[in-house]
């Protein structure tokens, strides 16, 4: 497993999701056929995932001095993940209402609540105290906390990735502090204008990667995912094609299988490879955390890309 230490600088959320044949239209009250809670946040995501497939994991946020805040604590540390730099603090913790249509598409409101009190402090100090290997960050803490981490991580030689998700306006320094850019097709639009998918689709990526100086690896859903390298050809990874239930929390499945390959070692490719197979796994199953996949299976479907080494 090599050296993969990996610390996360993102957002918990409690999932509140409804599952309905179709979603409604404004002012249309629908009945739906199924509700589920869990533990979600795309941080939080990304952690679960990544510590499933062995490796050290640690966690910086702040969670609400609530009932919802306590159980995050609880399940990070069933999960194996460190909390040294979780911060409890006064106020509601994070939620995500969630609705998913028959297609297994989501829609999703995030109430961030206390994640915004996710400090730059705490996140330099679990850089300098966690030693990671890679350091990995998203838009639901404040990007200026995650600039600090990055700052942090850059100057100790340890690799970036930022999950530029959900969409917004990005802080120019904290792109010019990320090694590598993981945005969906939505996102990549926000950051870096014009279509990751389509016929230029691999043009406008391999563009973008060039211009920004950035590696990017856009999450393509049920296309799968490219890679782009400044001034090396596109890669394509395809999915296999599978029947969706829920797609709620399957980026970030992909996002804590592929930091966990780039941080064993794994070349760019293999790593991206494992993160689609994760990733379709998930999207498989219903609900967030609950959608992926066990120790045992991590382990499993990891084991062929770590023995194989790097290519
Ligand atoms: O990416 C899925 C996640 O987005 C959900 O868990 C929800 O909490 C939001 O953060």
């Amino acid at each position: 497993m090599g050296d993969a230490r990996i610390l996360v600088v993102g957002s918990t959320m409690i999932d509140l999701i409804a599952y309905a044949d179709r979603l409604p239209e404004a002012g249309e009250t629908l009945v739906g056929k199924r509700f589920q809670m869990g533990f979600g946040g795309k941080g939080a995501n990304q952690a679960v995932m990544a510590a499933r497939f062995g490796a050290p994991v640690a966690m910086v946020n702040a969670v609400g001095d609530d009932s919802y805040g306590a159980s995050h604590l609880e399940n990070f540390k069933r999960e194996g993940i460190d909390i040294t730099w979780m911060r409890t603090v006064p106020g509601s913790s994070g939620v995500a209402p969630i609705w998913v249509d028959g297609a297994g598409v989501n829609r999703i409101i995030i109430v961030p609540g206390a994640n915004d009190a996710t400090e730059a402090a705490v996140a330099e100090a679990a850089v300098r105290e966690f030693k990671p290997t890679i350091v990995v960050g998203q838009f639901e803490v404040p990007q200026a906390t995650t600039l600090a981490a990055f700052r942090a991580a850059r100057a100790a030689g340890i690799t970036t990735l930022l999950n530029p998700a959900p969409a917004a306006p990005i802080d120019p320094e904290l792109l010019a502090h990320a090694d590598w850019v993981a945005p969906n097709e939505t996102e990549f639009t926000a950051i870096f204008g014009g279509s990751a998918i389509g016929p230029d689709g691999d043009e406008r990526i391999r563009s973008a990667s060039d211009r920004s100086g950035n590696r990017l690896v856009v999450t393509l859903g049920e296309q799968g995912a490219a890679l782009a390298i400044p001034g090396e050809p596109i890669h394509r990874i395809s999915a296999p094609r599978v029947k969706a239930v829920d797609t709620t929390g399957a980026g970030d499945s992909f996002l804590g299988a592929f930091s966990f390959g780039l941080a064993s070692g794994l070349s760019p490719d293999r790593a991206a490879e494992l993160a689609v197979a994760c990733a379709s796994a998930s999207v498989q199953k219903a609900g967030t955390q609950s959608s992926y996949l066990s120790r045992d299976e991590a382990a499993a479907l990891a084991a062929p890309y770590l023995a194989g080494g790097t290519r």
